[in-house]
């Protein structure tokens, strides 16, 4: 099942997955909407060739949902109720920690062994460097806010690109860097409005005519990115600003090559880590090799940024 926010690169695990099984001589079948679709013992067979022209696909084919019957004890009763039914004894989810926190309670609660494969494209896992869904998100927001420099540039405004991430700076850190954003905005790091002022009006003061403002919905300065935006034009109103939201078109589109790559590996070793008597996993890319942690400490907390990338931008826009 997929469950949780969707991610470029979803449909090539289930692929793999799929795959994976009718290669060691398992049955496999999908459920719609995640826990939702378990509770409602909405499902589909899934032979081999029911996953053929899907690895190039965003979005799920499983579709997604974020189940609140699942959080009730009658619902996840229900839910084990239609597994025994269909003779299922073990799970594979793609999702991120909302996901897999319930998928380890049912778990315990009815002893059905499952394997997590993470998949958001905000990057916020420990036990993984990269989950299925980011890639593509970052390229999709560089491909935007190079299209937004064009703007920028010809009119000479101060543009502020909000980017997605409510707990995670993975794709405003990286996709501004990746655009030469004059400054990044994330929800790991306090980031003072004078700080923010001071460094623009400096690059004003440089000869900038210009400049891109990345922020991570929930970075920490407190204001929206719209009252941001009026903060900044009210204290330099030299500067003509304008804000643009880049929203859920992060989430969609076609995989990146990377994610296909990541969600074709992933998928097939989760199928291996079941056979090979492994459960309340996630399996997780630790940059050379697929590696698996017991989802108890993924879900603990999100693998730190990298601050030396914002050393990065602060010498680059210097
Ligand atoms: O997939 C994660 C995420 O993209 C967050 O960055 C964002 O805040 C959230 O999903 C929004 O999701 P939805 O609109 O589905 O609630």
């Amino acid at each position: 099942m997929t469950s949780g926010g969707d991610a470029p690169g979803m449909n090539a695990a289930i692929r793999a997955v799929v795959r994976a099984c009718a290669y060691y001589d398992v049955s496999c079948i999908g459920f719609y909407r995640g826990y939702q679709g378990m509770i409602e013992n909405d499902f589909v067979d899934m032979p081999p060739r029911s996953v053929k022209n899907i690895i190039n696909l965003g979005g799920t084919v499983l579709r997604s949902a974020r189940s609140a019957d699942f959080r009730t004890v009658k619902g996840r009763q229900q839910a084990y109720h239609n597994l025994k039914e269909n003779k299922v004894d073990a799970m594979v989810l793609i999702g991120g920690d909302g996901t897999f926190t319930g998928g380890l309670i049912f778990s315990e609660e009815f002893d059905i062994p499952v394997v997590g494969i993470p998949g958001t494209i905000d990057n916020d896992i420990c036990g993984t460097q990269s989950t299925i869904g980011y890639d593509t998100a970052l390229n999709t927001a560089v491909y935007a806010i190079d299209k937004i420099r064009d703007t920028a540039s010809s009119h000479n405004r101060l543009f502020f690109v909000e980017v997605m991430g409510r707990d995670a700076g993975f794709i405003a850190l990286n996709s501004g860097v990746g655009a030469g954003a004059e400054e990044i905005l994330i929800p790991e790091e306090d980031q003072a409005l004078d700080k923010l002022l001071e460094s623009l009006k400096r690059s004003k003061r440089s000869g900038k005519l210009s400049s891109i403002v990345v922020c991570a919905e929930g970075d920490k300065t407190g204001k929206n990115v719209f009252e941001l935006a009026d903060y900044v034009h009210e204290h330099m109103p030299e500067y003509n600003t304008r804000v643009t939201v880049l929203g859920h078109l992060q989430r969609g589109g076609s995989p990146s090559c990377f994610d296909r790559v990541l969600a074709s590996r992933l998928g097939v070793k989760a199928v291996e880590f079941l056979l090979d008597g492994q459960r309340d996993i996630m399996v997780g890319f630790d940059g050379e090799k697929i590696v698996s942690t017991h989802i108890n400490s993924v879900t603990k907390g999100s693998h730190d940024i990298n601050r030396e990338l914002l050393r990065i931008s602060d010498i680059l826009s210097v």
